[in-house]
């Protein structure tokens, strides 16, 4: 009975934090203190996927296309960023939480590179779960990473062409460590992936929730981890063969 309470956790949750924004826009605030609020909800969905016993949480914090923002908006959300990098180092430590980073880091400015290194450093031997931060990171760019590293295995003699499928090219993805991709969240009521994890989200069940990110916490969460258990994935099999396998 508990096995099968716990087969229907997912392992590991996307998220597309959107609708900041708008959020402080129709309280007359300035976007930024959408994203102010809307990094406490990050806080308290992260410790709360940690107490859940969550393998593995990828937040969508910033995108490779979220660079052609206002100035300022992009320096605000950096701010934010270092913020929450400092504030929340003893939390990732003392929780066991490895950190890790997926995206352009080089393109962060080094008051968010210098401390993100360092704290993804610091915890890497962490394992009780993976905390990912899509930061300057888009799905289109990590796959031709992928394909320019894969390109050079095999200029180099080290990958035969006639080897690379789905498994091997997904081991060069920045995500090959870790667990599938089970459930994908976005907030806001947008319906769209905007070049958030696109490989990996392949099998994985999607869950578009009409609320701004700032107003999304741990009651939010567990509303959408109750949806996600009453959803039978098939993988391409038919309803009789997943029931069949479950028992
Ligand atoms: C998501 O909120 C945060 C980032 C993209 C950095 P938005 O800033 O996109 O908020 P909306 O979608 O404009 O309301
Ligand atoms: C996706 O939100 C990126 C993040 C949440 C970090 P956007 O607000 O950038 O996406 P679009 O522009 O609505 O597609
Ligand atoms: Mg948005």
């Amino acid at each position: 009975m508990s096995g099968h309470s716990d087969r229907k956790l997912p392992r590991h949750v996307g998220i597309i934090m959107d609708g900041n924004g708008r959020w402080a826009q129709a309280r007359g605030l300035p976007r930024i203190e959408g994203h102010r609020v809307g990094s406490e909800s990050v806080r308290d969905v992260v410790r709360a996927a940690r107490q859940l016993g969550l393998e593995a949480i990828t937040l969508y914090a910033f995108s490779s296309q979220n660079w052609a923002r206002p100035v300022d908006e992009v320096s605000g959300l950096m701010d934010l960023l270092r913020d929450f990098l400092q504030s929340e180092r003893s939390e990732i430590l003392d929780n066991e939480i490895r950190l890790k980073a997926i995206g352009d880091a080089e393109k962060l400015p080094p008051s968010v590179k210098a401390p993100l290194d360092e704290l993804c450093a610091a915890s890497a031997h962490h394992r009780k779960m993976t905390l990912t931060l899509a930061l300057s990171y888009g799905g289109r760019e990590s796959i031709a990473k992928a394909v320019s590293t894969l390109a050079a295995d095999v200029a180099a003699g080290n990958v035969r062409a006639a080897d690379i499928d789905a498994d091997r090219f997904g081991s060069y993805l920045p995500t090959a460590d870790l667990p599938p991709l089970d459930l994908v969240i976005r907030t806001s009521g947008e319906q769209r992936v905007s070049n958030f994890l696109l490989w990996e989200i392949a099998y994985a069940e999607l869950m578009f929730v009409d609320i701004a990110w700032p107003d999304f916490r741990r009651q939010q969460l567990y509303r959408c981890l109750e949806n996600y258990a009453t959803r039978e994935r098939r993988f391409g099999l038919t309803s009789a063969q997943v029931i069949d396998e479950d028992v």
